[in-house]
């Protein structure tokens, strides 16, 4: 009788379903725009910071505006002393850094005396915390595994900058710091991917943004989102060599496995982020002497494409060009929360200006009618 009220109304994975109406970034075919913008033209074009301020505003700053936003969002690259401290007590030997970071991030609200707040211009001012702390956290994390301290952010320096010179503790080179940037403009944001509707789910209770950020953190850790980049490139390790590539994506098909970085709910002709970032990941492969990794990844591209029809996502190509760059490989999913971080805070805002509580319907599939029995009759 139940089972009877929504039959054939489920959407597993709510495929096709519109749950909201957004103004944030758009999918259409192969192309992805941020506010109108296409993917392409910031990519090449504009820079981190600035594609925050449209992705916020709803426009392009002017010159005065850019400078006053960078300037809020550097007042905010610090920590308080308490806070580093609680962080660098939590444990990080055998942690993956995207569990730290959840946990870390939590931790942040405690020294944020306007995490509840809900009014506009405190949350704004969360959010800017939020945006220029996440790489801190990440470095943090990995300082602290390394047995290093803390490198403390220059207040005169990009996000792609500092959190290379946190990484590292040495000045990073103009070439490196272009292609992170490049990286977090090309991850900021995705129209209603699984970690920016957990943002939107938790803040349609009218929960706190930190809140809300901690659900998109969690979303993103797993290997069908997120976790991916990782995947691909423990895959491309495993593998090993150029020859073995085909063999091994060929078998690994054969038994049902998913290959990591391919594939995609809603780009069915590829993903425009991949294009610029396989360009990336060639250049840079060969300039750290290890092309194979790139010809290794194009082998896998074409085997994957001629096997199964499908095409490498955001996370295939990034792999490499994080590995290039001599970036630790669990550290990958991370560098994507450092970047996505900016787009859950414009879809938490988007929800909270036009909410209503997510809250959708199961299709009943278990017993009806049980009578309670006592534990002596069971
Ligand atoms: N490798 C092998 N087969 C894949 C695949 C992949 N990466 N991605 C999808 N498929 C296959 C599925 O097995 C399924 O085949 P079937 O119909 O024979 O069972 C079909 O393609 C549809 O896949 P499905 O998992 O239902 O698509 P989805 O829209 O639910 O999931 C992803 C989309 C992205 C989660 C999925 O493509 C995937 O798991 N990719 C690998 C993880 C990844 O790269 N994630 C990052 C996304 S940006």
């Amino acid at each position: 009788m139940a089972a009877e009220v929504y039959a054939g109304a489920v959407d597993k994975g709510l495929e096709g379903v519109v749950a909201c109406t957004t103004k944030i970034s758009f999918i259409v075919d192969a192309t992805l725009t941020y506010r109108g913008y296409t993917i392409e033209d910031l990519a090449e074009h504009s820079n981190f910071e600035e594609v925050v301020y449209l992705l916020w505003e709803n426009r392009l700053p002017n010159a005065e505006e850019f400078k006053a936003f960078k300037n809020e969002i550097s007042e905010y690259l610090s920590l308080p002393a308490d806070a580093i401290a609680a962080l660098k007590a939590l444990p990080v030997k055998d942690v993956h850094p995207m569990a730290w970071l959840r946990t870390a991030a939590s931790t942040l609200a405690l020294w944020d005396n306007e995490a509840q707040s809900t009014d506009p211009k405190a949350q704004k001012r969360v959010a800017l915390r939020l945006t220029a702390r996440m790489g801190m956290l990440v470095a943090l994390f990995e300082r602290v595994r390394q047995g290093k301290d803390f490198v403390p952010p220059k207040k005169d320096q990009s996000l792609a900058w500092n959190f290379l010179y946190m990484l590292n503790g040495t000045d990073p080179d103009e070439e490196t710091v272009k292609v992170l940037d490049t990286c977090l403009i090309l991850h900021a944001d995705h129209e209603l991917n699984c970690s920016a509707f957990a943002a939107r789910v938790t803040s349609s209770s009218l929960s706190d943004i930190y809140s809300s950020v901690v659900s998109a953190i969690s979303a993103l850790k797993g290997p069908l989102h997120g976790g991916a980049n990782e995947q691909v490139m423990l895959m491309l390790k495993d593998i090993g060599t150029v020859d073995n590539a085909k063999e091994w994506i060929k078998d690994a098909l054969a038994q049902k496995k998913k290959v990591m970085g391919f594939g995609h709910r809603v780009y069915k002709n590829g993903d425009p982020r991949a294009k610029i970032l396989r360009v990336m990941s060639e250049k840079l492969t060969k300039k750290s002497g290890e092309p194979k990794w790139y010809e290794m990844s194009k082998t896998i591209d074409d085997t994957v494409q001629n096997e199964k029809g499908l095409l490498p996502n955001v996370d295939f190509y990034s792999a490499t060009v994080y590995y290039s760059m001599g970036i630790p490989i669990d550290l990958y999913t991370p560098i994507f929360a450092v970047s996505r971080v900016t787009g859950w805070l414009a879809h938490i805002f988007e929800q909270y200006s036009n909410n209503r509580i997510y809250r959708p319907r199961g299709q009943w599939e278990g017993p009806e009618g049980l009578k309670w029995k006592p534990l002596n009759q069971r």
